[in-house]
């Protein structure tokens, strides 16, 4: 268990029908179970869509949301080969949260499984301070995989979705326990004395 490691959820997607929700509460339930304290970032929530336009309010509540997180997990569907702009737009929109912090990345798509999109967010992350995992999780073709309650349908997807969040999990539980220790003992980077 990972008790007392506060994990930001950042869901990729702002779309009208999105099928972010179904991944991002099924790596919620996954990551509690496995005792983090996790908040969700919904960048389609009314106080955040504005950072779509660059409002500094907007802005400055996404980095209230951000501060004092010990690490991240992004959800990120593909679009052309890419993350979804959006993502983008919340990514950029703040820069000391994330600094010296373990990102987490969650994908899903068609049979890439959202893989080209996760790896366009690496260089992001390291040009913001913040060390990507190397284990992903991925989901190729969900769209009727996934039951009313958000459940796999299919047991043998599910057994092998279910292992490679344990592995996700330990990886993020290990970083952010790290880094926060290590953060603790000397501020990051430029801030340090
Ligand atoms: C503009 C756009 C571009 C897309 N491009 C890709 C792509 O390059 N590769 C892929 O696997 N799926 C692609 N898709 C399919 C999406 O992965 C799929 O629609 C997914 O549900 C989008 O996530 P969302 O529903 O949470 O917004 C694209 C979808 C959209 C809307």
């Amino acid at each position: 268990m990972h008790t007392s490691l506060r994990i930001g959820l950042i869901q990729g997607s702002i779309r009208d029908g999105r099928f972010n929700d179904t991944i991002t509460n099924w790596a919620a339930k996954r990551l509690r179970q496995q005792g983090f304290d996790v908040r969700i970032i919904d960048p389609r929530d009314p106080a955040l869509l504005p950072l779509q336009v660059g409002d500094p309010a907007a802005e400055a509540r996404l980095c209230e949301a951000l501060d004092g997180m010990d690490g991240f997990v992004v959800v990120t569907p593909e679009y052309n080969h890419a993350a979804p702009g959006p993502l983008k737009s919340l990514i950029d929109a703040a820069k000391a949260e994330w600094e010296a912090r373990p990102v987490g990345l969650i994908s899903y798509g068609g049979i890439s499984g959202g893989l080209r999109a996760a790896e366009t967010l690496r260089p992001v992350f390291a040009e913001l301070h913040a060390m990507t995992l190397r284990d992903t999780v991925s989901f190729a073709m969900p769209f009727n995989k996934f039951d009313e309650n958000g459940e796999l349908k299919d047991p043998a997807d599910a057994k092998r979705a279910d292992a490679a969040m344990v592995t996700f999990g330990n990886s993020l539980a290990w970083w952010a326990q790290a880094l926060q220790t290590a953060r603790n003992e000397r501020p990051y980077g430029r801030r340090a004395a």
